[in-house]
C-alpha cells in the first residue's frame, strides 16, 4: 500500500487498472480443471490455458521486450503467438489443444511472472506509443475474457455431460426490459468513428462523415420467441429467404435452429454457461450467424442496420434502446473494412486489426460477457458470416417506420 501511494499519480492509476483487468481471467478459470483448460473443441476456438498464456505473452512482446530483455521462457514466444507474422514462428491455431506443455500450473506461473515484471515497469510513467500499447494490452486482455467464455461454452456443449461451467451465467450487466417499437432517424450527413483522444482500436478511426438515408432502428433485440416463429414458418427450409452462401451453409451443416438449441419434449432448450436450460421466449436470441440474422430480417420484411446507422442511433439516443451493449453483439449489414484514411497502429501492433479486413461482417454493441467499460458506441467487432459461437444476436432496421 505504501509502495503504491509513493508512485507518481499516473503510474499508480495504471497499476490499479492493470491489476483490476488482469484479475478477471484467473477468476473465470478458477472453477475449471486443468483438463477443462486443455481441450480445444474446434479450430476457431482456443483452450482456456492458451488464452491465459497468450494475453500475458501480449504484454511481454508489446511492452516488456526492449533491447537486452530476457524473456521469461524463450519457447513461449512461438507457443503463445496468435497471428503475428512479425514475431516469427508460431503454432497452428487448430493445434493449440495439442500443447499439453506448458502445464496449466506453468501457465499460471508465467502469468504471475509477467505481472511482477509489468508492475515493476509501471513504476515509470508511460508515454506516447508505450501508453497506447499498455491500453491495447488491457483491452486485448478484455477481449480474451469474452473469447474465453465463448470457447469454454463451445467446449462444454461438445461434452455428452453438457456440464454447467458456472453455477450462474457470468454477466457483467443485467438484461434491460424491452421498450417496444421503432426509433426513426432523418439521416443526412453524420459523423461516425472514434475521436483522436482516448483509447480506441485503430479500426475505429479516423472519425469521418457518412451519408445516411432516413431509417428506423428497432428499440429492442430480436427475441427467442421471434426466432421460434421463424423456425415454425419454415425459416431454415426456405431457400428464398437466404443469401446463396448462407443457404449453402444451412444445407452443408444441417442447421435447423441457432447454435446450442435442441428441441425436446417440453420445448426448446439451449446450452449455456450455466448448463442446458429451457429457451426463454422473451430473452434476446443468441448464437446466430450473420447468414441467419440476414435471413431472419428478410423473413420479417426488414433488414439489418448498417454499422453507421447503428452508431448514429446509439450515439444520439442511447436511452431509447434496450440492451444496446449488455446482451448480445448485433450483426450489421456492413462488411468489415478500413474507414477512409485508416492507418494501422505502428509497429508490431499493425497486425492487430487491419489485416483481417476482408470477408468478415461487423457486429456492434456488446454482450453480457463483454467486460464492463470495454465496448463503446464506435466499437467494431467482426466475425466471418457463418460463425455463430460468439454471443451474437439481431437488432432489425427498416427504411422507414
Ligand atoms: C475482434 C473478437 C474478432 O478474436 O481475433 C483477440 C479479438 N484480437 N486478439 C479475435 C482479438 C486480438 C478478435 N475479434
Ligand atoms: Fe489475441
Amino acid at each position: 500500500m505504501t509502495k503504491t501511494l509513493s508512485l507518481p499519480l499516473a503510474a499508480g492509476a495504471d497499476l490499479e487498472r492493470y491489476r483490476q483487468v488482469r484479475a478477471r481471467l484467473p477468476i473465470l478459470a478458477e472453477s475449471l480443471s486443468p483438463e477443462d483448460l486443455q481441450a480445444q473443441s474446434m479450430a476457431e476456438a482456443s483452450p482456456g490455458k492458451w488464452h491465459l498464456g497468450h494475453v500475458s505473452w501480449f504484454f511481454e512482446v508489446m511492452l516488456l521486450d526492449r533491447p537486452g530483455y530476457e524473456p521469461v521462457d524463450p519457447s513461449f514466444r512461438a507457443i503463445f503467438n496468435s497471428y503475428y507474422e512479425g514475431l516469427g514462428e508460431r503454432i497452428d491455431r487448430a493445434e493449440r489443444g495439442l500443447m499439453t506443455r506448458p502445464s496449466a500450473a506453468e501457465v499460471m506461473a508465467y502469468r504471475a511472472e509477467i505481472d511482477r515484471r509489468m508492475e515493476a515497469r509501471l513504476v515509470e510513467p508511460l508515454e506516447g506509443a508505450r501508453r497506447y500499447l499498455f491500453e491495447l494490452g488491457l483491452n486485448h486482455e478484455q477481449q480474451h475474457q469474452e473469447l474465453f467464455l465463448m470457447d469454454i461454452l463451445h467446449l462444454m456443449s461438445c461434452s455428452p455431460l453438457e456440464p454447467a461451467t458456472y453455477a450462474a451465467e457470468p454477466r457483467t450487466t443485467g438484461p434491460e426490459a424491452g421498450r417496444g417499437g421503432w426509433q426513426a432517424f432523418e439521416g443526412g450527413l453524420v459523423e461516425i468513428g472514434a475521436p483522436d483522444e482516448g483509447f480506441a482500436f485503430d479500426n475505429e478511426r479516423p472519425a469521418h462523415r457518412v451519408w445516411l438515408e432516413p431509417f428506423a432502428l428497432a428499440a429492442d433485440l430480436v427475441t427467442n420467441g421471434d426466432w421460434m416463429a421463424f423456425i415454425r414458418d419454415g425459416g431454415y427450409r426456405r431457400p428464398e429467404l437466404w443469401l446463396s452462401d448462407g443457404w449453402a451453409v444451412v444445407k452443408a451443416r444441417g442447421w435447423t435452429a441457432p447454435l446450442y438449441w435442441r428441441e425436446e419434449e417440453g420445448g426448446w432448450t439451449a446450452m449455456t454457461l450455466a448448463g442446458r436450460r429451457p429457451v426463454d421466449p422473451a430473452a434476446p436470441v443468441r448464437h446466430v450467424s450473420f447468414y441467419e440474422a440476414e435471413a431472419f430480417a428478410r423473413w420479417s420484411g426488414r433488414r439489418l442496420p448498417t454499422e453507421a446507422e447503428w452508431e448514429r442511433a446509439a450515439r444520439s439516443r442511447p436511452d431509447a434502446f434496450s440492451n444496446l451493449d449488455g446482451e448480445v453483439w448485433q450483426w450489421t449489414a456492413s462488411a468489415y473494412g478500413p474507414y477512409p484514411g485508416f492507418r494501422p497502429t505502428e509497429g508490431t501492433a499493425a497486425e492487430y486489426n487491419g489485416k483481417f479486413m476482408a470477408n468478415q461482417m461487423v457486429m456492434r454493441g456488446g454482450a453480457f460477457a463483454t467486460p464492463e467499460g470495454h465496448a463503446r458506441p464506435t466499437y467494431r467487432n467482426f466475425f466471418y458470416p457463418h460463425q455463430r459461437w460468439a454471443f451474437a444476436g439481431v437488432r432489425l432496421a427498416s427504411d422507414r417506420t
